[in-house]
């Protein structure tokens, strides 16, 4: 079996519970992959340095390697802070007013990939498999290549891939993307993100695809591929039902008292679309005066990318929005919105997920949303709770037994909370069982198996 090498912008070791929890289950799935293939995982410490020595920390954990560099401030501010989440993230979700073309941006982020590919070169030997991932590392596969490696090299997009009309306003698109062409083999959340991949492919790139989705370019052969990631059920259902779960659950209930509870857990990001959530809640405590005190919708959101401006403004406008429908709707004894910004252990938020009548999950735009695949895992299946999904999440493509709402309508959404709390017990199985057989079989287990069988079955071209 080969080894496998991960290489991601971030490395989370085993059993880490990081603060925003944003690596979950995503970690422990890449974990059991390096474990089984005695890999390493290379990343950025999320640490700075004065001068950047290409230093690698290495560290074993049972039998995964971990290998990490620091960065310089400069680097961090135009790679992380710049190109990957000024740039890319917001072009990526569809946020063209957002993004920022800083052509020093550009210039950080080629050269933090250089880094990455000096640092990274020694680790890898002759016949292992190297599995990139994310939007901050498109250009990494063509810099090992230029740098001799032969081995096969894929990468795994967590994010949605834009329509080509939107990525034509990023400078040096065309670069960026033909970089991408020197992988084996390109992984995207869902079949709608990988239409535009190609339909860029060929509409802007002028390239022919192959009737199984490949590209040919410069004598090489590229798969470009739909893997939709999932959780690792097993382990969230353990956690779900472990004392700190039920710990959890029992106090929320308790808080809420006869009400029922909408939950949303997601990074404070624009693109989780919280302000628009808030506002059809507004909307629903407004419409249904009779309902009103009887519901509570508990946000938790962890702060993220705090030195980006757009990150900064989001957080600004969700405590106005916050204070202003609580100020209009609650009385001595009743909060509509609890407002929270923090991370907890993945125990406890499995004992909130399972504590709540409905999940409320209304990204304007998201590669996948691991949310939505937790609090389905987390419910009891003999009186499950409603889950409220945007169209525009990539799960939705799975997950067609939720209530799908467009997230921009707050009509909408309002009308679908009303729904889901009239539900009656019998349909609310009904849907419940169906979403439960999608997130238990299409787990991160076999995302990983089948993107990892899907790179060693590529030729290996010299
Ligand atoms: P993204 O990768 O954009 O953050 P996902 O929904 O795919 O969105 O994944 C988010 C992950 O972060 C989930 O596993 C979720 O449980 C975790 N998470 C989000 N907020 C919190 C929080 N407050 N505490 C702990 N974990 C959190
Ligand atoms: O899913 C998108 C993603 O950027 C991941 O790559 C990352 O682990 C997560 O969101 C959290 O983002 P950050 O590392 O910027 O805190």
């Amino acid at each position: 079996m080969s080894r496998l090498i991960v290489v991601s912008n971030r490395v989370s070791v085993p059993n880490s519970q990081g603060a925003a929890g944003a690596q979950g289950g995503l970690a422990v799935a890449l974990n059991a992959a390096l474990r089984e293939h005695r890999g390493i995982w290379f990343g950025w410490s999320g640490q700075e340095t004065e001068e950047f020595t290409g230093h690698l920390d290495m560290q074993r954990n049972d039998d995964v390697t971990t290998a990490t560099i620091d960065l310089e401030p400069q680097d961090i501010d135009e790679y992380y802070n710049g190109y990957a989440n000024r740039t890319l993230w917001p072009l990526f979700h569809y946020r063209i007013d957002l993004t920022e073309y800083d052509r020093s941006f550009g210039e950080g982020y080629q050269r933090v990939n250089n880094r990455f590919a000096d640092s990274v070169l020694p680790l890898i030997e002759p016949d292992d498999l190297v599995w990139v991932h994310d939007y901050h590392l498109l250009p990494l596969g063509s810099l090992l290549r230029a740098k001799g490696v032969t081995n096969r090299i894929g990468l795994f997009l967590h994010t949605p891939w834009p329509p080509a009309r939107l990525l034509v306003s990023l400078p040096n698109h065309e670069q960026l993307v033909t970089s991408m062409l020197q992988y084996d083999l390109i992984g995207f959340q869902t079949h709608e993100w990988l239409e535009s991949f190609l339909h860029y492919i060929e509409k802007e790139l002028g390239l022919t695809i192959n009737p199984d989705g490949s590209i040919d370019y410069e004598g090489r052969n590229v798969q470009a591929q739909a893997f939709p990631i999932g959780i690792d059920f097993d382990e969230f259902v353990e956690g779900a039902q472990s004392a700190a779960a039920r710990e959890a659950h029992d106090r929320l209930r308790a808080s809420a008292g006869d009400r029922k509870m909408l939950i949303g857990v997601d990074r404070l990001d624009y693109s989780k679309g919280l302000g628009e959530r808030f506002d059809s809640f507004g909307r629903f405590l407004t419409d249904n005066p009779e309902m009103a005190k009887d519901v509570v919708l508990l946000q938790i959101a962890p702060p993220s990318r705090e030195l980006v401006a757009s990150y900064q403004q989001i957080r600004h406008d969700l405590e106005r929005k916050a204070g202003h429908i609580n100020g209009a709707h609650a009385d001595v004894a009743w909060v509509p919105i609890r407002y929270v910004n923090r991370g907890y252990p993945r125990d406890e938020l499995a004992g909130f997920y399972r504590a709540a009548d409905i999940g409320i999950v209304t990204p304007l735009r998201d590669g996948m949303n691991l949310v939505a695949k937790e609090y389905v895992a987390a419910q009891d299946p003999d009186n499950p709770g409603v889950l409220i999904l945007s169209q525009f999440a990539g799960a939705a493509l799975q997950m067609a037994d939720a209530l799908l709402v467009n997230p921009h309508s707050a009509e909408d959404v309002s009308e679908a909370i009303k729904r889901a709390l009239a539900m009656p017990l019998a349909e609310r199985k009904r849907r419940h069982k169906a979403l439960l057989k999608s997130v238990r079989e299409e787990n991160v287990a076999r995302w990983r198996e089948d993107f990892v069988n899907a790179l060693y079955s590529k030729e290996k071209v010299a």
